[in-house]
């Protein structure tokens, strides 16, 4: 039995409790233990009181217990999260989060402090899309030459029915963060600073660059007004929030900014909270990775897969993904 604690039972911490108890059967199938949320930790006990687990006010209540073998860290904001991952970390658990602030300004020293230990983020970038895992694996034989895309499903809904419904900009950024989209201070996102520390946390994989988001250009949507809609609509044209990775003989470039981008171009049919990103390798050529960048479910899918591949590296002999049966009484249709 792998026991599992969730620092942060909110949107993204829910789903993953959630995903845990409900597809329980495929999990246990494909990390080859059975996995178990032992208890959460959050500040308003009454918002949770629905839960079966165990919950505190302490996260330390998590990080030092010696049952738990895997931190899931889901509550937000840097300084708290550094110091429990970090003794999580020095008590010798495995930790995964989908912090991409606390992971743009620490992910070097986390990383270092982890060493063999398991420490996962795939949940940071893009949500639900595996984007790191292929960054880090699939594309691994690759030189980067460019990553760019739209990386804050945020301001990708906003942007989208700024566009098309003409909705405006308070309204629609109320509405994202009812549907759980935004971070708890909304500024992350529509100031571009969310977009900057994921592009940040990609570029660490593609190039090893080390900086913070001081060092970049960073640009939001909050100036985007109805004229230059209008303008962007009467043009041919679409405003995307685009993270933009470009590498250039010795030097890469980052920033996040606004762009207009033609109505017939692929990303431009990336609309609401989905994400789209495009990586060029200098072998593979373009690859693009789309699906849905923010949300509980679509976060705590990639949350939850982290989880599996630590249990499933772990064991002595990996599973390779060939499970049979997966799921009892499910075999292929006959299709005469
Ligand atoms: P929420 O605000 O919905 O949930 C945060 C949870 O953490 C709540 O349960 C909150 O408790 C708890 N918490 C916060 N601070 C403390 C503290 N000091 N002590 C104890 N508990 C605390 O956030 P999300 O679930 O949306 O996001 C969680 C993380 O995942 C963030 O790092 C975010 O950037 C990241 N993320 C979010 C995505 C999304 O779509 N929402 C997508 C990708 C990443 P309480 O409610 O009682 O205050
Ligand atoms: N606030 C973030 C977004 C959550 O809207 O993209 C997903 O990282």
């Amino acid at each position: 039995m792998t026991r599992v604690g969730v620092i942060g039972v909110g949107t993204v911490g829910r789903a993953v409790v959630q995903i845990l108890e409900e597809n329980k059967s495929i999990i246990t199938a494909r990390s080859g233990d059975e996995i178990s949320v032992k208890s959460g930790v959050v500040r308003d006990l009454s918002k949770v009181s629905d839960l079966s687990i165990a919950v505190s006010q302490d996260p330390y209540d998590i990080v030092d217990d010696p049952e738990i073998d895997i931190v899931v860290e889901l509550m937000g904001g840097v300084e708290l999260p550094l110091a429990v991952v970090k003794k999580a970390l020095q008590n010798g658990k495995a930790v995964v989060t989908a912090n991409k602030a606390l992971l743009a300004y620490h992910r070097y020293e986390l990383q270092e402090i982890a060493g063999d230990i398991p420490f996962e983020f795939e949940a940071s970038v893009a949500g639900g899309i595996p984007i790191i895992n292929a960054l880090r694996d699939g594309l691994s034989a690759n030189h980067i030459l460019s990553i760019m895309g739209i990386m804050n499903g945020t301001c990708n809904f906003m942007l989208t029915k700024m566009m098309n419904e003409g909705t405006p900009f308070a309204e629609v950024l109320a509405e994202a963060q009812a549907l759980g989209y935004a971070e708890a201070d909304p500024t992350f996102d529509i100031g571009g600073f969310d977009a900057a520390h994921k592009l940040l946390i990609l570029a660490s994989i593609a190039y090893g660059i080390d900086a913070k988001p001081e060092e970049i250009l960073i640009e939001g949507i909050e100036g985007i007004t109805p004229a230059d809609i209008a303008f962007a609509k009467e043009f041919g044209y679409t405003i995307k929030l685009l993270g933009i990775a470009k590498r250039d003989d010795a030097e890469v470039e980052l920033r996040v900014h606004a762009a207009l981008v033609k109505e017939d171009a692929m990303i431009a049919k990336i609309d609401g909270v989905m994400n789209g990103i495009s990586v060029v390798g200098d072998r593979v050529g373009e690859t693009l990775y789309y699906g849905p960048g923010a949300g509980g479910n679509a976060t705590a899918s990639a949350v939850v897969a982290n989880i599996i591949d630590i249990v499933r590296s772990g064991k002595r002999s990996p599973m390779l993904g060939f499970n049979h049966p997966l799921e009892e009484g499910l075999r292929l249709k006959n299709s005469e």
